[in-house]
C-alpha cells in the first residue's frame, strides 16, 4: 500500500487539472451505510430501491418513501464529517462531484459552489410536480411527514434523483464538461454501477485523464484505475493529499 500510495502522490503531483468523484463510501465511516457494498447494512440489501427510490415507488405509497427517507435523514441529522470529506474539503480549489445527497462535504469546509451533487440533497424536499419549481429546506431533526406544496397543491417529496429520474441539468453538464479537461480523476467510495454518474469515470479516461480509486473493494471502478488504493477513504485520502493544493479547471 505505501509504495502505491507513493506512486499516487507521484502522479497527482504533475497534474494540474484534477476532479474527485465519490459516493456513499465517502461517508460510511461517518456512519452512513452504503447502498451496495458486502456490509449487510447496505441500504439497497435491507430496502427495495424499486419501492423506495423511483416515481413508481412514490406514487403506489408516499407516506412509506417520505417516512423512510425521513429515517434517513435522522441518521444524516446525528453524523459528522470524517477525516475523509476534511482531507477533500481542505483542497479548497478542487471541485467534488459526489453522488451523495448528504452535506458532509460542505460541513467540512468544502465551497459549496465547487460540491456538484449530482443526485440532489437529502436537506430539501421540492415538488413533485414537474411543472411547479417549489423546493425548501427541511428541518433534519424533525423532518415533517408527508404534505402538500404550497404553491401547486401536488405533494413535496425529497429533493433527491430517483431511479428513472434524469439528473439535475445545469450540474450534469459542468460534472461532464470537467471530465473533459482532467489531468487526474480521484474516485472515493462508489461501486460506479449507477448510470449516467459512473460514466463520468469512462468520460475522464477517454479524454486522457488518469483514474485513482479509493475503496476497500475493488469493485466496478477498480477496473477503470490507473492507481488503486485499496483501504478505507478516512485513512487513505489524509495521507494521499497531504501537502498538496490541487486544482480544478472552472
Ligand atoms: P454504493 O453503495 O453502490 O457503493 C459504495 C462503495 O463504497 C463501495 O464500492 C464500497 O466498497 C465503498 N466503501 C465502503 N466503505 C468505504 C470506506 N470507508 N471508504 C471508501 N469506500 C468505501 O454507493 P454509490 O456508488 O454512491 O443513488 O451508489 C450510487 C448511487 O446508488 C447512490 O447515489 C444512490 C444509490 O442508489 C441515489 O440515491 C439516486
Amino acid at each position: 500500500m505505501d509504495e502505491l500510495l507513493q506512486t499516487a502522490r507521484a502522479l497527482l503531483a504533475r497534474c494540474a487539472r484534477v476532479a474527485a468523484f465519490s459516493g456513499a463510501g465517502l461517508s460510511a465511516e461517518s456512519g452512513l451505510s452504503t447502498f451496495r457494498d458486502p456490509d449487510p447494512d447496505a441500504l439497497w440489501s435491507r430496502f427495495d430501491p424499486t419501492e423506495l427510490a423511483s416515481v413508481a415507488g412514490f406514487e403506489a405509497d408516499p407516506e412509506r418513501v417520505i417516512e423512510w427517507y425521513n429515517w434517513r435523514r435522522g441518521r444524516h441529522a446525528e453524523v459528522r464529517p470524517n477525516p475523509a470529506h476534511f482531507a477533500l474539503a481542505a483542497q479548497s480549489r478542487l471541485v467534488q462531484i459526489t453522488q451523495n445527497v448528504d452535506s458532509l462535504l460542505e460541513q467540512a469546509g468544502a465551497d459549496p459552489e465547487r460540491v456538484y451533487h449530482l443526485h440532489g440533497s437529502i436537506l430539501q424536499d421540492r415538488c413533485h410536480n414537474p411543472d411547479c419549481a417549489y423546493i425548501e429546506i427541511v428541518d433534519m431533526q424533525g423532518p415533517p411527514p408527508l404534505r402538500a406544496c404550497p404553491r401547486c397543491g401536488d405533494r413535496l417529496r425529497p429533493a433527491v434523483v430517483w431511479f428513472g429520474e434524469a439528473l439535475p441539468a445545469s450540474t450534469w453538464r459542468k460534472a461532464e464538461a470537467l471530465c473533459r479537461q482532467l489531468d487526474c480523476l480521484l474516485v472515493v467510495g462508489t461501486s460506479a454501477t449507477v448510470y449516467p454518474a459512473a460514466g463520468l469515470i469512462e468520460l475522464a479516461r477517454a479524454h486522457g485523464s488518469r483514474v485513482i480509486v479509493v475503496d476497500p473493494n475493488p469493485g466496478a471502478a477498480g477496473d477503470l484505475a490507473d492507481v488503486f488504493l485499496a483501504g478505507a477513504a478516512g485513512q487513505v485520502l489524509p495521507a494521499l493529499l497531504e501537502g498538496f493544493d490541487l486544482e480544478s479547471p472552472l
